[in-house]
């Protein structure tokens, strides 16, 4: 589940294009993630893939004309409109952007969608020419110009043959926009989050370094998270690849030290900080500037190992006035007691204690919030995604409180 598509009426209007395929498979994740989907698919729509193949998914009739609806005693494309937490778009073909930019109102999508008060998103596909047209490029202006989210196209194989611009965006970007799109006015909203993810990587010369296991997830789902709570995300990523996620300003920092620099410059805007990284301690004290070589008689290799900055007891040193501040601590002995220390070291105002490395790498999570009342709540084992809505929730009711 993700807690803000949860119980949401995502009205998915599906065109057209070869990519219908492809919309089946979202209106099932968006299904899957707790969404009550609504699917509308236009007559051209219908000769590439049958109703009853997304009937059988959201479990509920498909729209497909506005004359069915005649013998209800609402009007169908009026009350849809007026239901939707957002009208998404996907595949929209050349016709349906033009149709929508002018406002035509001649089947039961452009109706909804006219009718329609819901944030809206389009993710286009089509022939690269035709996505290219000075028509479609200036209607797409006139759709963004409304505060239409335009997701894609992105680059690769067309169904013509051809390499280009013009393929249906990844499932992912669709649906983290749908999430963006749905969290604008949340309980972070015009907040400023700066977030960190993954471990640091400190390089002993140009081919090795000292490193340790953070995937990163923590951290992502926590930018994510904040990402729908409608907060303005900066998520400060280490050594790992680069976070796949929309909406979200994108820092990398794969060393400590770039980390600490790219933490300090964010902070006077923020709101608040987690520091879900796995900072390394401890930095080589000379990058060599080639490769370490052995040589026939070398036995061994003395490495001298200086501290890194602590970039939460920096930050907790210098934090802006109401901001607030989140730390972890990964434990492999005495969680709570050493977490109750970090917390008062290093001035966060709340430690989210970790048993490690049991948790490193997985989909899941057995934390405790430790906070500065100095009781231990245990948060259970849950998943990563449903902590990060935990960690989020807890900043906006002590941002709330801060302000009062
Ligand atoms: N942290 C940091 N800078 C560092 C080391 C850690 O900002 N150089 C942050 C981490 O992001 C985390 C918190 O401090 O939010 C605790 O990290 P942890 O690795 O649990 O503990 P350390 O402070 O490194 O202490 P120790 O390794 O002795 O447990």
């Amino acid at each position: 589940m993700v807690p803000v598509l949860q119980g949401k009426r995502v009205v998915l209007g599906v065109t057209g294009s070869i990519a219908v395929y492809k919309a089946v498979a979202l209106a099932s994740t968006l299904y899957q993630a707790g969404a009550i989907v609504e699917v509308i698919m236009t007559e051209a729509a219908t000769r590439f893939v049958a109703p009853l193949s997304f009937q059988a998914i959201i479990h509920r009739p498909v729209h497909t004309s506005m004359w069915n609806l005649l013998a209800e005693t609402e009007i169908g494309h009026v009350t849809l409109g007026r239901l939707a937490d957002v009208l998404v778009v996907a595949p929209a073909t050349a016709d349906i952007l033009t149709r929508l930019a002018l406002g035509l109102a001649d089947d039961f999508l452009t109706t909804t969608a006219l009718a329609c008060t819901a944030p809206m998103i389009i993710a286009p596909a089509m022939e690269t020419h035709m996505y290219q047209h000075p028509a479609i490029q200036g209607h797409l202006g006139v759709l963004k110009s409304r505060g239409v989210y335009v997701v894609g196209p992105e680059a690769g194989h067309l169904a013509s043959g051809a390499t280009g611009l013009g393929r249906l965006a990844a499932e992912e970007r669709i649906v983290d926009t749908i999430r963006l799109a749905l969290g604008r006015g949340g309980n972070l909203a015009r907040r400023g989050v700066v977030v960190t993810a993954g471990g640091t990587q400190e390089p002993l010369d140009p081919v090795r370094y000292i490193g340790n296991r953070s995937s990163g997830k923590m951290g992502v789902a926590v930018a994510e998270a904040a990402r729908d709570h409608g907060a303005q995300v900066t998520l400060i990523y280490g050594a790992m690849a680069q976070p796949q996620t929309t909406g979200v300003r994108l820092v990398s920092a794969p060393t400590a030290q770039t980390m600490h620099a790219a933490v300090m410059e964010a902070l006077p805007q923020a709101h608040a900080l987690v520091m879900a990284a796995a900072v390394a301690d401890f930095q080589p004290a000379i990058q060599a500037d080639q490769k370490i070589k052995k040589k026939a008689d070398t036995i061994g290799l003395t490495v001298e190992l200086i501290r890194t900055p602590d970039i939460l007891a920096a930050a907790g040193s210098c934090k802006p006035v109401g901001c607030v501040i989140v730390g972890f601590a990964a434990e492999t002995e005495n969680l709570i007691a050493n977490a109750r220390q970090k917390l008062e070291q290093k001035g966060a105002d709340l430690i989210v204690a970790n048993p490690v490395p049991a948790t490193f790498g997985t989909d899941e999570s057995d934390a405790a919030f430790v906070g500065k009342e100095g009781e231990a709540k245990s948060q259970g084992r849950i998943s990563k995604v449903e902590l990060a809505e935990r960690i989020v929730n807890w900043i906006a009711l002590e941002l709330l409180q801060n302000e009062n």
